[in-house]
């Protein structure tokens, strides 16, 4: 699945099994940026033509993109998914292949390991509380919690406690019937699956996964995270350059003291948004570290920066194109990130200990930053219009005040636990031993 959020996790899991003594072959798509096999001269890359046209492609819809992906692997007069797995099977140079592990968005998958009788396990690189969000998609729908109506926003569900309504993912009135129908073959491939994997670890998520366990009733359920920190390579599966000068910098500034401002491979802001979180960094009196991507800014390549931005913030502010994002919360200056939730980029925060400021944009998001806010207290939410004097009050309650403090202090707690799933005997250690095993009895 050619975005970063779903490569980093399938390959950071590849390297996990690959340490466990399995031979990994990575399927990948051609459309946007492929992974570099020269990062990996362990695992055996096969490009998939993926039929994706190129102004779909361009067009930075991510929904759009996986849609063509999907009908043009599927379809039965092309089965060029089946073809180039049936050259992988018959490779004899290769140990023989025991399973395909899929994104769980690519629905092409199935039949055609199906086809050729190779068992199938789907990875979710969302939380196991997404996952539960999308198996109950038709029920929330039967109940009336959705379509998002702008009158109960604030209700509860109360079959999936903590979630309020604004908190599950938002679809467009016209894209219903396509999500639907969507979700519905997610679940199905799922269910017929020989297990299900999931980015997260119990000590964050056990009820969520439990609950998963007895909803799908398929062989194996397993929360096989936070791969980030089981994968011995946390910079490998980069699709951009990562800018480490931002290291050296950061080694400049006091413990705590830097806000890192990332909204992750695809989120985006318009042009005013840009100057509104440009003037509220500036006026915060933090340093930060904020990545601009090339296309951060919608309809902008490059954005250029207010006049007397540069100037206001000249030592106290880096701004790079992209980050070495794991070493970056790991480093002991920065003490607080600015996220738009994405689940990696929220699992990254929780490893590190880094409370949260979240900024939710689509998808999975709002859910990631409930339970960031509600259940794990571990991050304050922004939100209403992204205006400079807000964003500047979000700061500093979040790295001077109190109660950013007490958000710091339980993200700590949370990252011992990571530690203690981590460490021989830990949940972490026993979820992977499970499946390697699993998978060397198929
Ligand atoms: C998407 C969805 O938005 C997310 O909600 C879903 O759960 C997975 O796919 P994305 O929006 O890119 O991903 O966000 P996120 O999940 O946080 O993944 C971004 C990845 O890029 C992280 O692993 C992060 O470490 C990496 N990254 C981000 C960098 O390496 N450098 C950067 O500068 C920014």
């Amino acid at each position: 699945m050619p975005f970063q959020g779903h490569t980093n996790p399938m390959l950071q899991l590849g390297d996990v099994l690959h340490a466990r003594g399995l031979a990994i072959t990575v399927l990948h798509a051609t459309c946007l940026s492929a992974p570099d096999p020269e990062r990996h001269p362990e695992f055996q890359f096969v490009p998939v033509p993926d039929g994706v046209p190129d102004h779909v492609a361009a067009s930075g819809d991510v929904l759009g993109i996986i849609h063509a992906m999907n009908a043009a692997m599927e379809a039965d007069e092309s089965a060029v998914l089946r073809d180039v797995l049936a050259t992988v099977l018959g490779d004899e140079r290769q140990p023989p292949a025991v399973c395909i592990i899929f994104d769980a968005n690519l629905l092409a998958v199935p039949k055609a390991a199906e086809a050729l009788g190779l068992p199938t396990l789907v990875l979710t690189t969302g939380s196991a509380a997404c996952f539960r969000c999308l198996v109950a998609y038709p029920m929330l729908h039967e109940k009336g919690y959705l379509p998002h109506q702008e009158t109960k926003l604030d209700m509860p569900v109360k079959e999936l406690p903590p979630l309020r309504v604004r908190d599950l993912f938002y679809t467009p009135p016209s894209h219903q019937e396509v999500m639907k129908r969507t979700l519905a073959r997610v679940v199905e491939a799922v269910k017929k699956s020989s297990g299900l994997l999931m980015d997260t670890f119990d000590a964050l998520e056990i009820a969520e996964v439990q609950r998963i366990r007895e909803e799908l009733n398929i062989p194996l359920v397993l929360a096989a995270g936070p791969v980030n920190k089981l994968s011995s390579k946390s910079i490998g599966s980069s699709l951009l350059d990562q800018d480490f000068s931002c290291i050296e910098w950061l080694d400049q500034h006091h413990p705590e003291s830097v806000l890192y401002v990332s909204y992750g491979s695809l989120a985006s802001l318009d042009s005013n948004e840009f100057l509104e979180v440009a003037w509220g960094l500036a006026n915060s009196g933090h340093p930060f570290l904020w990545v601009v991507r090339p296309d951060l800014v919608r309809g902008m390549d490059c954005p250029d920066f207010p006049n007397g931005f540069e100037a206001a913030v000249h030592s106290r502010g880096k701004v790079i194109r992209w980050a070495p994002q794991q070493e970056v919360l790991a480093h002991p200056a920065v003490g607080g990130f600015w996220t738009h939730n994405g689940w990696n980029s929220t699992l990254e925060s929780i490893c590190e200990g880094v409370p949260m400021m979240c900024r939710p944009q689509f998808a999975d998001q709002t859910t990631n930053t409930r339970y960031v806010v509600n259940t794990w207290g571990v991050g304050l939410e922004l939100d209403g219009e992204l205006e400079r004097g807000n964003i500047e009050k979000a700061i500093r309650k979040l790295m001077k005040e109190r109660e950013g403090g007490e958000m710091r202090g339980r993200a700590k707690e949370l990252k011992k636990k990571v530690g203690e799933c981590l460490k021989d005997g830990g949940t972490a250690q026993i979820a992977i031993d499970k499946l390697v095993n699993y998978i060397l009895s198929m």
